[in-house]
C-alpha cells in the first residue's frame, strides 16, 4: 500500500476536515490550537510533505528558507493569502492553494449583518435590552438610517462582493461598484461602474469592502476617501482591516460625518484599535465571515481537494 503523504496541520479544524485529513493523511495535529512561532513552525514541519495553515502563520521568506525541503505544498484555510509570500514560495518550489468561491455566500451574509447592524443601530438595541435599561416603545428611540432604496458601494466586486451585490439587491438597495477593472456586463448584474475609488464614495451612502489587502488598498479608506462620502454613510468592512486607516475612520465616526461603520475585521486582530470597542455607532464582530458549519468544512474539503489532487500528481484545483 502505497504510504500517506505527511501533513503538518498548523491549527485546530472543524471535526468533518479532521476526520478526513485522518483518514487520508499522516498527519500532524495541533490539538490545542495555540499559534506556533516560526521557530515551533520549522521545528514541526520537520519530515512533512505539507502544510494545512491558516491566517495566522506567516509564511515569510525566512521561515521558506528554514522550512525543510520536503515541504512541497502548503494549502492555507483561507481565501486571503496576504500572510504568504506567494512569489518566495514560487522560488522555492513550494506550490500555494486557497479557498477562493466557496465562502462568498458565508461572508456575504456577515457583510449584510454588520451592515444592518450599523445601520438600524444594532449595538445600541443590544445593550439597551442585555442591560435592562429599556423602558418602554417610544416613537423616535434609536431611529437607524434605513438601508432599502439606498445606495450601496462595493469596493472590490469580486466573488464575495457579487454576493453581497445580489444579497443587497434583495433589500432593495442600488448597487454600485469599482474594481482596477470593469467587468463583463453578465457579472455585473445591473451593478454601476465607477472608474475610481473616489467616483464610488461619492455615490456610497452604504459602503462595503470586499477586495484584498495589497499594497494598492492597504490604507486606502482613508480621510479622503470618506470626505467623499455623502454625509451620514455608513462603511462596512468584512475584507481586511488594513485597508482602512483607523484613526481617519474614527474621526468621521466622531464628527458625525459617518452614521455608523460595521467591522467584522481589524487592523492587528485581535488586538484592534481599543477605540472601536466602546464607540456607539460600531457594529462589531470577531472575524466571523466565514464561520458557519457548511463553509468551514467546505474550506477544510478545498485545502484537502487540492492535497489530493497535488498528492495523485494532478492539477491544483485553485492555485496561487
Ligand atoms: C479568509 O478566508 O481569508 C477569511 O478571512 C478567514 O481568514
Amino acid at each position: 500500500m502505497q504510504k500517506k503523504p505527511r501533513l503538518l496541520v498548523t491549527r485546530h479544524m472543524p471535526v468533518n476536515v479532521t476526520a478526513r485529513i485522518r483518514r487520508d493523511y499522516d498527519a500532524t495535529l495541533n490539538s490545542t490550537d495555540r499559534i506556533m512561532s516560526p521557530e515551533e513552525l520549522v521545528s514541526a514541519a520537520e519530515g512533512m510533505d505539507a502544510m494545512m495553515i491558516c491566517g495566522s502563520e506567516k509564511i515569510t521568506p525566512a521561515l521558506l528558507d528554514a522550512l525543510p525541503d520536503s515541504v512541497r505544498i502548503i494549502a492555507t484555510f483561507s481565501v486571503g493569502y496576504e500572510h504568504i509570500d506567494v512569489a518566495a514560495a514560487k522560488a522555492h518550489g513550494v506550490t500555494v492553494t486557497n479557498t477562493p468561491k466557496v465562502l462568498d455566500a458565508a461572508v456575504a451574509e456577515v457583510a449584510m449583518l454588520c451592515l444592518l447592524g450599523a445601520a438600524r443601530r444594532g449595538h445600541e438595541g443590544q445593550t439597551l435590552v442585555r442591560e435592562g435599561k429599556w423602558a418602554s416603545w417610544t416613537s423616535t428611540m434609536l431611529l437607524g438610517k434605513q438601508v432599502s432604496g439606498a445606495r450601496l458601494g462595493i469596493l472590490g466586486l469580486g466573488g464575495i462582493g457579487q454576493a453581497v451585490a445580489a444579497a443587497a439587491r434583495g433589500f432593495g438597495m442600488q448597487v454600485h461598484y469599482h474594481n482596477r477593472n470593469r467587468l463583463p456586463q453578465d457579472e455585473e448584474s445591473g451593478a454601476r461602474y465607477h472608474a475610481t475609488a473616489a467616483e464610488l464614495f461619492a455615490v456610497s451612502d452604504f459602503l462595503s469592502i470586499s477586495c484584498p489587502s495589497t499594497d494598492e488598498t492597504r490604507g486606502m479608506v482613508n480621510a479622503d476617501l470618506i470626505g467623499q462620502m455623502p454625509d451620514g454613510a455608513v462603511i462596512v468592512n468584512t475584507a481586511r482591516g488594513d485597508i482602512i486607516n483607523d484613526g481617519d475612520l474614527i474621526a468621521a465616526l466622531e464628527s458625525g460625518k459617518l452614521f455608523a461603520a460595521g467591522l467584522d475585521v481589524f487592523a492587528n486582530e485581535p488586538k484592534l484599535d481599543p477605540r472601536y470597542r466602546t464607540m456607539e455607532n460600531v457594529f462589531v464582530l470577531p472575524h466571523l465571515g466565514s464561520a458557519s458549519v457548511e463553509t468551514r468544512d467546505a474550506m477544510g474539503y478545498c485545502c484537502l481537494d487540492n492535497l489530493d489532487a497535488f498528492f495523485q500528481g494532478k492539477p491544483c484545483l485553485t492555485p496561487l
